[in-house]
């Protein structure tokens, strides 16, 4: 098992005071930059950015403002396909025996996730999805004067967190086509970086680069720095196991992969992810995060029975590409460009300002994401849903397109 619960954490003594009160290096070097009630001592985020309604999340925040009867939910990416009947039913049968503590679920979800990866259960952690882990590896790999580099647009949470802990945010345009530059991300790379974050397919483009140019990237960047490799959106792929970057840990290199259950086994609100690592990097992060532990019971006996519900995860990925299929017949029909997708989720540039757009979209009761690239060019990102959810977007798009 990757996590021991009875480990006094380096994130639990964090939470007490004793290790501000004891100056260990991470917090004596940012003690200076405290600042009333922040996420975690020595943050310059405070918790204000989390509340709901706050400006920290903007999926949260159109989230709070849809009205009851939505029609489509299309900004967050989530897979309404999910989760499968199987998850539900062992989320059922788990309710019983939820007064108990979860200790005895890990072993058999690391061991699975090992045998079918091809790794041991050292080399993996479980968090309550895995954005805590990746706010982990953000305040582990973050010194003040470092960097961090990413792709840009990319998934921001890592870097933002990684700000707040005082690391310069060194961001690398896209190319041409929508893919992330890793030529210049290669070249971005100095003395003081501390980490590469490299999101494929990336989210918000929904493109993925070429495997063999990755892998090589990998292996030479991951000499000088740690790579952590995002691969949350990877089981939309054609071949997700021969695209993931895990065979880069097997061959000893010095990367982190991020998986999650929240895109195609359908669980955003139940809350499981993992990462992939060498061990010694697995300790490390350990201690910036509470683990399996933070996972409910009935969450992790449902990811159980959904890691191996295969028929469940083809007839999910059917589905996506049936209603991604429909949404680009809509585009085309009404004469837009969009992004072709390798995920759950399709960006197309609109011809109005973005906000003013989604919020005509919401009027209409379908929610969708706009982005603004390049400084100026105005973009929609609308996620995949079920086909009456498309036909509601198709509906209410053709009012304002
Ligand atoms: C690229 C990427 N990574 C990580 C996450 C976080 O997912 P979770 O915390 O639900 O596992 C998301 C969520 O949308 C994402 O798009």
């Amino acid at each position: 098992m990757g996590q021991n619960p009875s480990k006094i954490t380096r994130r639990q003594l964090l939470r007490t005071g004793a290790l501000l009160a004891g100056g260990l290096p991470l917090a004596g070097s940012l003690l200076g930059k405290a600042q009333a009630s922040p996420i975690y001592p020595g943050s310059t985020g405070t918790l204000e950015q989390y509340r709901p309604g706050s400006k920290g999340w903007v999926e949260q925040e159109i989230a709070l403002k849809a009205p009851a009867d939505l029609k489509a939910r299309l900004f967050a990416n989530e897979n309404p396909f999910g989760p499968s009947d199987k998850a539900k039913r062992a989320l059922t049968d788990a309710m019983a025996k939820s007064y108990q503590y979860p200790f005895m679920y890990f072993k058999d979800l690391y061991q699975m996730i090992a045998d079918r990866e091809g790794i041991k259960p050292e080399n993996i952690l479980f968090g309550a999805g895995s954005t805590p882990l990746l706010m982990a590896a953000a305040m582990y790999f973050s010194k003040p004067g470092g960097n961090i580099v990413s792709g840009d647009p990319s998934y921001e949470d890592l870097p933002t967190t990684a700000t707040h802990f005082n690391a310069k945010w060194v961001k690398v345009p896209v190319t041409a086509d929508y893919k992330l530059d890793l030529d210049a991300m290669e070249k971005a790379v100095d003395g003081n970086t501390g980490l590469v974050y490299i999101c494929n397919p990336n989210n918000p483009t929904a493109t993925v680069v070429d495997t063999d140019k990755l892998r090589g990237f990998c292996e030479r960047v991951s000499k000088k720095t740690t790579v952590f490799v995002d691969e949350a959106y990877i089981d939309y792929l054609p071949d997700p196991a021969g695209t993931t970057l895990v065979s880069g840990i097997k061959a000893g290199q010095n990367i982190i992969v991020a998986r999650t259950f929240s895109k195609l086994h359908g669980f955003a609100g139940l809350r499981v992810g993992y990462i992939m690592a060498q061990p010694d990097t697995i300790k490390k992060l350990e201690d910036y995060t509470e683990g399996p532990m933070s996972i409910s019971a009935t969450s992790l006996q449902a990811a159980l029975a959904s890691y191996q519900d295969k028929e469940y995860l083809q007839g999910a990925l059917k589905k996506t590409l049936a209603s991604k299929d429909f949404l680009y017949e809509v585009l085309k029909k009404e004469g837009y460009t969009y992004i072709p997708s390798s995920t759950n989720f399709v960006m197309f540039p609109i011809k109005m300002d973005g906000e003013h757009f989604a919020s005509e979209m919401m009027k209409r009761g379908v929610g969708v994401r706009s982005w603004v690239l390049g400084g100026s060019n105005q973009w929609c990102r609308v996620s995949i849903g079920r086909m009456d959810e498309m036909e509601a977007f198709a509906a209410a798009f053709k009012e304002l397109s």
